[in-house]
């Protein structure tokens, strides 16, 4: 395998332990990136053990493909969004696993594959769509969308603050010529940017319009709303975050199916008789080691929520 094309996995122990594989369990990885976390689950599977393993991304589906082919057939990959997971196992004839893995964010191969347009810090066509079935580019985004529409998407998906002068900038530009490299992109952010603070602002609009370009976000809320009726009873979810707002909507939901009682706090019982269906597995965030971080840089802003199913 090309080694350019390789994706170090982040907190495998933890992901591991969260788990607690059961040898001859059904589990699920709905983001199968190069395949590796699969990998390690499926060392620890019996002959009755199996692995679906999800991606909606071709390139994605071959490297894993290449890296699990010694297992047979223990596990099988299907290409889908993951926001459709029930569907693909009830087409499967499943109708409850022992664990599901969702490790959200894009591959180091997508990132470093110039011509996917992912990165500042590469030249390539202003792409960004994991799956080629997404209808809209980045480009497509920054040419079309009204300033006051990108404005909002560089400062919720992105968190960017200049929001407003940026929209400005990519309309302004836009009338003169069309957008459609990185390189563009980033000479727009850049005109309106102080040196100091490029490169936080260049990777918080990227991160903005890939989130935008892919709907990660509304991908994520519909699999999470589709999660724990997935989980057989003792069956745990593990889930990998890399920013804030994917954080923010997986902690919220395990939250409230841990705690969905809707009652005034002034009753002295619940009338609601709504149950927890869950229980949460770390109360505290689960962050990578030092260690960690220094063998992979991109591990540093990954956290890990897991729970397991009443
Ligand atoms: C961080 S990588 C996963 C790496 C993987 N755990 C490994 O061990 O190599 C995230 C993967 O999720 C995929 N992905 C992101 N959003 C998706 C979605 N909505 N549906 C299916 N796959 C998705 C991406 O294409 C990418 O390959």
């Amino acid at each position: 395998m090309n080694k350019n094309l390789l994706h170090i996995p982040v907190l495998v122990d933890q992901v591991l332990k969260y788990l607690e594989i059961n040898p001859s369990g059904t589990y699920v990885d709905c983001t199968l990136g190069g395949g590796s976390h699969s990998y390690q689950i499926l060392s620890r599977l019996g002959k009755d053990g199996k692995i679906i393993g999800l991606d909606w991304d071709d390139q994605a589906i071959e490297i894993a493909g290449q890296k699990l082919q010694s297992f047979g057939d223990k596990y099988k990959i299907i290409k889908s969004n993951f926001a459709s997971v029930k569907d693909v196992l009830l087409a499967e004839g499943i109708s409850g696993v022992n664990g599901i893995l969702l490790d959200l964010g894009t591959s180091s191969f997508q990132i470093d594959i110039h011509d996917r347009g992912f990165s500042y810090l590469a030249e390539g066509p202003l792409d960004m769509r994991m799956s080629r079935e997404t209808k809209r580019t980045a480009a497509d985004i920054l040419n079309a969308e009204s300033q006051s529409q990108l404005s909002w998407i560089f400062k919720n998906y992105g968190e960017e603050r200049r929001s407003n002068a940026i929209a400005r900038a990519v309309v302004k530009k836009r009338q003169q010529k069309v957008i459609e490299t990185t390189k563009q992109f980033t000479n727009i952010i850049e005109s309106v940017t102080p040196f100091v603070k490029r490169i936080k602002t260049l990777a918080r609009c990227y991160q903005a319009v890939r989130i935008a370009t892919n709907f990660e976000l509304e991908n994520l809320q519909c699999f999470l709303d589709q999660s724990i009726d997935l989980l057989l009873p003792g069956g745990r979810l593990v889930i990998i975050s890399f920013h804030s707002l994917e954080d923010r909507l997986v902690k919220n939901f395990l939250n409230r199916q841990a705690n969905p009682c809707e009652c005034p706090s002034e009753l002295p019982y619940c009338v609601c008789n709504k149950k927890p269906t869950i229980k949460i597995l770390t109360r505290k965030v689960v962050t990578p080691s030092n260690e960690e971080i220094q063998h992979n840089s991109r591990s540093r802003s990954s956290k890990l929520r897991s729970c397991e199913k009443f």
